[in-house]
């Protein structure tokens, strides 16, 4: 190794130390995880889907308020009632005074998940999560909108599951992404978290 290398892995040694300090900084003093900024940018955009009421939605309908979306479909066996029932009790603690929030589940099982399927699924869930689903172009392009990936995963004795992305994406008033919001907290934290982007 020449001195000039030396030089060079000091340096990206150094710059590397600095950017774990400057998000350990971050985590320390908001608690939260900070989201990379390239991340930031690149997550979230205009769609056009269709609620479990049968009536169009868009990313223009959810700005004013910060909401919650996570992608999943109806015919999950863990993950997604848990996540639902996870945002409903963070959604319960929020109150009636943040009646603006919305969660938004939309599925990556459009074949299945209509909205007349949305809407029985969700009636057990807080009233305040809106199921979407489109056709699979619409969905497609919001999966891409979120980088989620998902998966058609065939079962043995015929039916299919779904392989999907199982983050909760926080967006801000603007429509903007801020960060995966965690529920593996006390739902008053989560709540008091999101409270502070109203
Ligand atoms: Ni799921």
């Amino acid at each position: 190794m020449g001195p000039r290398t030396a030089r060079l892995l000091l340096l990206l040694g150094a710059f590397v130390a600095g950017l774990v300090l400057f998000f350990a900084v971050i985590f320390i003093v908001t608690g939260r995880s900070p989201a990379p900024v390239v991340l930031q940018s690149a997550v979230g955009g205009p769609f056009k889907l269709t609620d479990h009421n049968s009536r169009p939605i868009t990313d223009q309908d959810l700005k004013g308020n910060p909401f919650l979306v996570f992608f999943g479909f109806t015919h999950c066996p863990d993950v997604c009632p848990t996540t639902l029932f996870e945002v409903s009790e963070v959604l319960r603690e929020l109150g009636p005074d943040a009646k603006g929030v919305r969660a938004l589940f939309v599925t990556v099982d459009p074949e299945r998940d209509t909205p007349d399927k949305l809407k029985d699924y969700l009636s057990s869930f807080d009233p305040r999560v809106v199921g979407a689903t489109g056709d699979a172009d619409a969905i497609r392009s919001v999966e891409r909108a979120y980088r989620v990936y998902s998966k058609k995963v065939p079962l043995d004795g015929g039916g299919y599951t779904m392989d999907h992305t199982t983050i909760v994406y926080l967006m801000n008033k603007e429509g903007r992404f801020v960060a995966p919001f965690s529920l593996k907290r006390r739902p008053k934290d989560a709540a008091d978290d999101l409270r502070r982007y109203l």
